[in-house]
């Protein structure tokens, strides 16, 4: 698997980061404090949350609000875009992960894989949730049905 895309928003000190066109091999250098360990804290975060749960990743963290971007009102927002054999094609996938907060308690506002099935077409979304509702496509290696 190789990760092309990551973009955040509201992701501690990334108010709004794209990286595009990603090579296999790609080195970060910064200043101090500029966001090397938090650019890679993104899997760990991910990680721990798919695993486990959402709330648990951000309360390690130190909660949503230590998590979000200061001074910034919008929810977290997470997208990687990287390519993966599935059913013997190579494709691009996107996943998005938005987080937001509703009485005090995070919540998953968005939840999205999506991938191209042809080579034409928009992507199909095979897991959509919302807000604790949505669907998951088990069937999604065979295409036809
Ligand atoms: N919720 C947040 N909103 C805004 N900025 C934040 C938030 N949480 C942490 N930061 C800032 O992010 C910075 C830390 O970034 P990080 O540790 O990723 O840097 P680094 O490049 O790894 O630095 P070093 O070279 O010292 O390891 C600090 O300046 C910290 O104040
Ligand atoms: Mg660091």
């Amino acid at each position: 698997m190789q990760i092309e895309t990551i973009r955040l928003k509201n992701f501690k000190v990334f108010q709004s980061l794209e990286l595009t066109g990603l090579p296999g091999l790609a080195v970060f250098v910064g200043a101090n404090g500029t966001g090397k360990s938090t650019l890679f804290d993104v899997f760990a975060f991910l990680s721990e949350a798919l695993q486990g749960n959402v709330t648990s990743a951000l309360a390690k963290r130190g909660g949503f609000k230590e998590v979000k971007s200061r001074m910034s009102t919008g929810n977290i927002e997470i997208e990687l875009q990287f390519r993966l054999e599935i059913t013997g094609k190579e494709r691009l996938v996107t996943y998005l992960l938005e987080i937001g907060e509703f009485k005090n308690r995070p919540i998953i506002e968005k939840e999205i894989l999506r991938y191209k099935r042809g080579r034409y077409g928009s992507p199909y979304q095979f897991l959509h949730f919302s807000r604790g509702a949505g669907y998951a496509v088990t069937n999604e290696e065979d295409f036809n049905k």
